[in-house]
Formats: C-alpha cells, structure tokens, sequence
C-alpha cells in the first residue's frame, strides 16, 4: 500500500483526484493539507472535508496557508464556483479540520513515519515551501512530490504560465530548488489527456458516487470538445502509471517577476546546467487514463 499526503485546493480536479485517493485500497492517505488556490483556504479545507465525509473515511484535514508567500491572492471560482466543488449540493460538514496547521501536521506525519511518504501537490506550492523553510530534515523523509503544475507548452494564466506555479512562482522556485524528487505533471500533459464525454457518461451511472462526481465535473470550466481536463487526477495516474507517460530530465527555472512571472523554463539543450532538478511529463497515453479513472470509480467507489 502507497502511503501519501496530498496537498490541495479542491477545487473540481483536485476534487476528484482526492475521491480516487480516498477509495483506492491500493493507496493510504495519510493526510490532506489544504492551501488557498481555486478559493480561499477556508473554503478548500471545508470542501476537502466534504469528500472525506462523503466517502465516510478518516482521514485528517489540516488547513495551510492563507495566501501566497509574496505574491497577492488571486483565486480561478471562475473556473471552479464560488464554492470551489461547485455542482453538487453537499451537506454542511460534520467534520472540522485539525487543530494543527497544514505544515506542522506534515512535519509531525513526515517524523512519525518509519519510512518516506510520497506527497502530491495540486495547488500552489506555499505549505510545501514552508515546510522546507521551517524543517529542511523533512526532506530526508519524503520520497517523491509528484506536482500538479507548470508547463513547457503554454500557460493558462498568461501565454507561459501555469495557475498552481503562477499563484506563488516564490514556493514554486524553492521546491524546484529543493533537490527533491519532483515529477512535473504540467499543462503539456494535463491539456492533452481529457476525461473524455464517454467516460464522464460511464462514471455517471455508478451509483451516488457518480452522481457527485457528474454534478462537479459538469461544473468544471475547463472543457473543450475532447472533453474536461481534469489536471490534479493525471497526479494520482501518475503514481500508479509512470509508464502511461513520456517524460523527460531537464533542469527547471521558476521566473518569479516580470511579465512572464509564473513560467517554468527548462534548460533543454542543457546550456546553464549539467545537472537536471525535475522529472516532466511531456505526453500522456489518454486511452489508459480515461480507463483507469472510470474502473475506480466502478471498482471502488
Ligand atoms: C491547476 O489550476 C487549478 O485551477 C486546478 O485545480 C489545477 O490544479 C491547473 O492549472
Ligand atoms: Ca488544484
């Protein structure tokens, strides 16, 4: 069993990514820390805690960070409601996060853990950063960050930049930095690999669980005729599927001022750096992803 923290913004994708891991038996979340994104942090936490509730398990909550570490606030309820999960009416929470904040509940479950956790990170980076800034012996003890984020391709915040790296290109350049195992799941793939019309059909007919996650994914703003990208889930994929996708080593640089704050530029012909700091995800085999998300939630939701 994979154990793991997920880091977030619910957010619709990170929504649904969060019910693939709350249900898989093959996974154990040990953890879902929250940070402001696609809404305020009061609001991710609470629909963080709607799902948990809603699938009844008991996983704790801790709420991170309020805001960007420089940067302002800018939240996407554009794209997610101003409930951030809208398109299904979820009971109020009986539920309440934990009293500790985000960073020191990882601390505590990093520490506690005999060996290194797998984290997955589909918000802006600000807890992760924190975290490294305030116990830099936490590293030791993390295995992969597997980072909803970035992109080599185009932006969708501006020409070049992505919303998780743009919403606070500092955290993002210290977790670049950081000499950890970074996957990059970015826009290059995320953009590509859609949940297709056939498959949001097929997962809503499973039972109440499909009737949500159709509620939510009809709501999301994110969609073309290929179908809806759900970006945080290809993290969850990605876990279980590396060989579902092409990837390559490069060194990444977070541009954290400037009129293309938020980009993530790669060092492709390797001419600043011998070393490289991430592993990025270039392309997505999609047929195997929609696959896969619909037989979770026909096997285990
Ligand atoms: C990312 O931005 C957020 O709006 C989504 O939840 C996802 O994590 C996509 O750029
Ligand atoms: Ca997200």
């Amino acid at each position: 069993m994979t154990k793991i923290i997920f880091d977030c913004d619910p957010g619709i994708d990170d929504g649904v990514a969060l019910a693939v891991a709350l249900t898989d038996p093959a996974l154990k979340l040990e953890l879902i820390t929250t940070v402001a994104g696609n809404v305020t942090v009061d609001k991710t936490s609470k629909n963080a805690l709607k799902l948990v509730e809603f699938f009844n398990k008991e996983v704790p909550v801790a709420a991170g960070a309020k805001k960007p570490l420089i940067k302002q606030y800018e939240d996407a309820s554009h794209i997610h409601g101003q409930s951030g999960m809208d398109g299904y009416d979820f009971p109020e929470p009986q539920r309440t996060v934990v009293a500790k904040d985000a960073v020191v509940a990882m601390h505590e479950l990093l520490q506690a853990s005999p060996e290194p956790l797998t984290i997955l990170a589909t918000g802006a980076y600000t807890n992760l950063a924190l975290l490294l800034a305030q116990y830099p012996e936490d590293k030791a003890k993390i295995k992969q960050v597997i980072l909803m984020g970035g992109t080599l391709s185009r932006g969708n915040m501006s020409s070049v930049a992505e919303f998780n790296v743009y919403s606070d290109p500092q955290a993002a350049e210290i977790v670049f930095k950081s000499g950890l195992d970074l996957v990059m799941v970015g826009l290059d793939v995320t953009l590509k690999g859609r949940i297709t019309e056939a498959s949001h059909q097929a997962i809503a007919k499973c039972g109440p669980a499909g009737q949500m996650l159709d509620g939510i994914i009809s709501a999301d703003g994110d969609k073309t005729e290929a179908g809806t990208a759900i970006h945080d889930l290809q993290t969850v994929f990605y876990l279980q599927h590396p060989e579902a996708f092409t990837t390559k080593d490069y060194w990444v640089d977070v541009v954290t001022e400037g009129p293309a704050l938020g980009a993530t530029v790669a060092d492709v012909r390797a001419a600043y750096h011998q070393e490289t700091n991430v592993k990025v995800c270039l392309d997505i085999d999609t047929d195997s992803f929609n696959e896969w998300f619909v037989n979770k939630v026909k096997d285990n939701m």
